[in-house]
């Protein structure tokens, strides 16, 4: 039987091609632009010229190698070779790749992959849901970050993902469950593309769970914030506003989207 590890990695590999080429991550002008870092994302995290920041879940490198354009030595990791080999690329036509590195390995097994400690431990977007135990990352994170080191959260808000389509009525678990949540879903959240490996396996973690898991690890939170906005439509109703920001209506119920979070070592 196919695990739930193989079928994400399976699932995610499908991805990358779609994704390289999609309207929404715009590779292309995204190269001609050449963005550094999100502004609320640089702001949390301070200088990173000349630090080592590792980015865990970095998928095809972009939010990796925004951090490289404000001087930081980067390293991405990703279980999926198609991911990584898709970023090694990217870094290069970006002309980053001597600050970028980017490296195969699953979350859990980052430490013993890499074998150093960073001054940054960075996580993006759609990232926490993919592993089953919040405690076994945070264990990871604290064996990755460097004494006095930085780590920054940035990711879809627990409650936002415990509802239904219609972003009001609840669907799933706000806590970690033991049980994952099985999608068989033959398109992926860009532009286009039909996936061959469908079936996937994602698991919640409650505000709660991640910030005591963290803090039972030694780390000090020095930032939550809730946001009643994200980057992409993950409910019907949502609309998109200036630099591709998606929030509920006028009038809706506002609801938490996203969240960051701040730590150090
Ligand atoms: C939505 S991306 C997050 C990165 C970034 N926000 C982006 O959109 O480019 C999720 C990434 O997690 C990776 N991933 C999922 N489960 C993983 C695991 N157990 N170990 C390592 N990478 C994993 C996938 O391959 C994918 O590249």
């Amino acid at each position: 039987m196919t695990s739930w590890l193989d079928a994400n990695r399976r699932n995610w590999d499908d991805r990358v091609a779609v994704h390289v080429t999609s309207d929404f991550y715009g590779v292309e002008e995204w190269l001609a632009n050449a963005p550094g870092p999100d502004p609320m994302e640089a702001a949390l995290v301070g200088e990173v010229a000349g630090r080592h920041l590792v980015h865990l879940q970095c998928h095809f490198g972009m939010d990796t190698l925004q951090w490289a354009r404000a001087g930081a030595h980067v390293t991405g990791v990703d279980f999926s070779e198609a991911a990584i080999a898709a970023a090694s690329a990217l870094a290069e036509r970006a002309g980053l790749a001597e600050r970028a590195t980017f490296v195969l390995s699953e979350v859990a097994g980052a430490p013993a992959a890499l074998g150093r400690r960073y001054d940054v431990v960075y996580v993006s977007l759609g990232s926490l849901c993919w592993l089953p135990k919040i405690e076994e990352w945070a264990d990871t994170v604290a064996a990755l970050l460097a004494p006095g080191g930085t780590l920054l959260v940035h990711d879809v808000h627990p409650l936002a993902f415990s509802l239904a389509d219609d972003g009001v009525s609840f669907a799933y678990s706000y806590f970690e469950e033991a049980e994952p949540v099985v999608n068989d879903e033959p398109s992926t959240y860009t532009d286009g593309g039909s996936l061959t490996h469908v079936t996937t396996f994602e698991w919640n973690h409650s505000l709660g769970e991640i910030v005591t898991a963290l803090a039972t690890r030694g780390l000090t939170i020095t930032h939550l914030t809730e946001h009643d906005w994200t980057h992409f439509r993950n409910f019907d109703d949502l609309v998109e506003g200036p630099r591709g920001i998606f929030r509920a209506p006028e009038g809706a119920v506002r609801r938490p989207l996203s969240f960051t979070l701040v730590a150090r070592g």
